[in-house]
């Protein structure tokens, strides 16, 4: 494993080990730097670790360019940070640290590189390099995290109770490097997790589900997801989702477990879209379902109304997950209550009023509709699956068809409500409504084809059956 820098790096560190000599003191490139670099990742983050003062450090080294970066900084924490060549360069005193059992806030004293690297969350997170003349370039690894690295391991530099218990949002720090890079977290250390799982309320739900969303974003977020709810953190912050796990036996018929069956979904639309609100959209599709589950004589185990209550429960999750309450909420409950419609359409049914009708319902999110009722076709019954794919395939291609021949989607209707107003000489009102609502209908149901003189022709029969005459002359 080696480590590649950029010749803007190199140059940054030179600048850096040089300052800090004059400076009179020892320096280092520490953490996710080094961890990315062995790895080859891409990185921006530089943190600079330093036996003295961090912030006098930046300063000094911003003072060595022509243009003096603006160095940012917050005494209280002793740190400073600057941007360069779009990397983002953080300088912080080594120090030792204590927490005190109720709060997040660390006790902090100066410390040497050691007691620095100590205090860190992992072994693979405690590599540093020194920018010392006596030693500049050398690996320091006081826990081989490079054994750790090579060997795809999550390990902590001390016990895992104290690492844990020092800050528990690294708990979810944990899962969420085992699911970005594909590392295994050692059985003590996952261990630990389970032990000190209710800790995690002591941290702020921004940063919960900020590491969330990291493992909603990687390639197979159902590892995560899976290490999430078997250490018992899911339930902590997200109960609603741990309320999907499980399967009930009546009569003899089970149903799927719909917790592995998200995670299956979730993992579907990861493979086919980068897009993460697609991907809650996925986590939140059956949602509804504990809540509607019930089981009838003769049928089985049914769910109805399951897309509904989904789609109510949505904004309230993401207010509890403080997830943006914007478009991007209104995005995901859209879809939540769409999802069943596509693959729902049976042979018989794909008419070109059908298509019309959820071209029009998706609107802009068609595309991903059909991405998140694709991968929800998860069976274990390969006969079912192939033919739910065909259907699939069906829908996927008259949709096509109606789509190119009748312009549904984004549909804004040929006559405004602000026209009719005008041709009948209107105020808002409920006519107004009724009227639109004609045009629309017969559109979609393929009555009238989608042109402002068949919709012309319609709106004054509509408006004749509730007594309203034209005003003006159509023209
Ligand atoms: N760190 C820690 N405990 C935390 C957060 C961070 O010990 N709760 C240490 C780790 O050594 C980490 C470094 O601070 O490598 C920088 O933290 P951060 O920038 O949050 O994470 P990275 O490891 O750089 O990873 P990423 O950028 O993917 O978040």
């Amino acid at each position: 494993m080696d480590i590649v820098c950029s010749q803007e790096e190199l140059k940054l560190f030179e600048r850096i080990g040089a300052a800090a000599r004059k400076m009179e003191v020892s320096c280092y490139v520490v953490g996710g730097f080094v961890r990315d670099k062995l790895l080859g990742r891409p990185t921006k983050d530089v943190d600079i670790v330093c036996t003295g003062d961090g912030i006098a450090l930046a300063q000094a080294v911003s003072d060595t360019f022509s243009h003096k970066p603006q160095v940012n900084f917050f005494k209280t924490f002793g740190t400073a940070q600057f941007r360069l060549h779009g990397l983002d360069v953080e300088f912080v005193g080594a120090r030792k640290e204590s927490y005190s059992s109720d709060s997040r806030k660390p006790q902090v004293e100066p410390g040497t590189i050691e007691d620095d690297q100590l205090r860190r969350d992992f072994t693979i997170n405690a590599l540093a390099v020194s920018l010392n003349e006596r030693d500049y370039g050398k690996l320091i690894d006081p826990f081989n995290g490079i054994d750790d690295l090579e060997q795809k391991i999550i390990r902590t530099p001390l016990g895992p109770d104290i690492t844990f218990s020092d800050d528990p949002l690294r708990m979810m720090r944990a899962i969420r490097f085992a699911t970005q890079l594909g590392f295994t977290i050692i059985d003590d250390v996952f261990e630990a997790i389970k032990r000190n799982k209710e800790r995690i309320r002591i941290i702020s739900q921004e940063r919960i589900t900020d590491e969330l969303n990291k493992i909603m974003s990687a390639k197979q977020p159902s590892v995560g997801l899976d290490l999430l709810f078997r250490s018992g953190l899911l339930k902590e912050f997200f109960p609603q989702m741990v309320d999907l796990c499980g399967v009930e036996i009546i009569e003899g018929k089970g149903h799927k477990d719909n917790f592995y069956h998200t995670l299956q979904v979730i993992d579907n639309t990861a493979s086919k879209s980068h897009n993460l609100w697609l991907r809650w959209a996925a986590l939140l599709h059956d949602i509804g379902k504990p809540a509607t589950k019930k089981f009838e004589d003769g049928h089985g185990w049914t769910f109805h109304g399951h897309e509904v209550v989904g789609e109510r429960m949505t904004p309230k999750i993401f207010r509890q997950l403080k997830l943006p309450m914007n478009e991007n909420m209104k995005y995901v409950a859209k879809l939540v209550a769409l999802h069943l419609r596509p693959i729902s359409l049976t042979k018989e049914d794909i008419t070109d009023s059908a298509m019309r009708r959820l071209l029009f319902d998706a609107g802009e999110e068609i595309d991903d509709l059909m991405i998140l009722c694709e991968s929800d076709i998860t069976s274990k019954n390969r006969v079912k699956v192939k033919r739910y794919l065909e259907n699939f395939e069906l829908v996927k291609q008259r949709l096509k068809e109606v789509e190119e021949s009748d312009k549904i989607r984004n549909w804004q209707p040929p006559i405004s409500g602000d026209e009719i107003m005008g041709i009948f000489n209107l105020t808002p009102s409920r006519e107004v409504g009724i009227l639109k609502t004609a045009i629309r209908e017969a559109i979609l149901d393929g009555v009238i084809p989608n042109n402002y003189d068949a919709a012309y022709i319609l709106l004054v029969e509509k408006a004749k059956e509730i007594n309203l005459e034209p005003k003006l002359n159509k023209g």
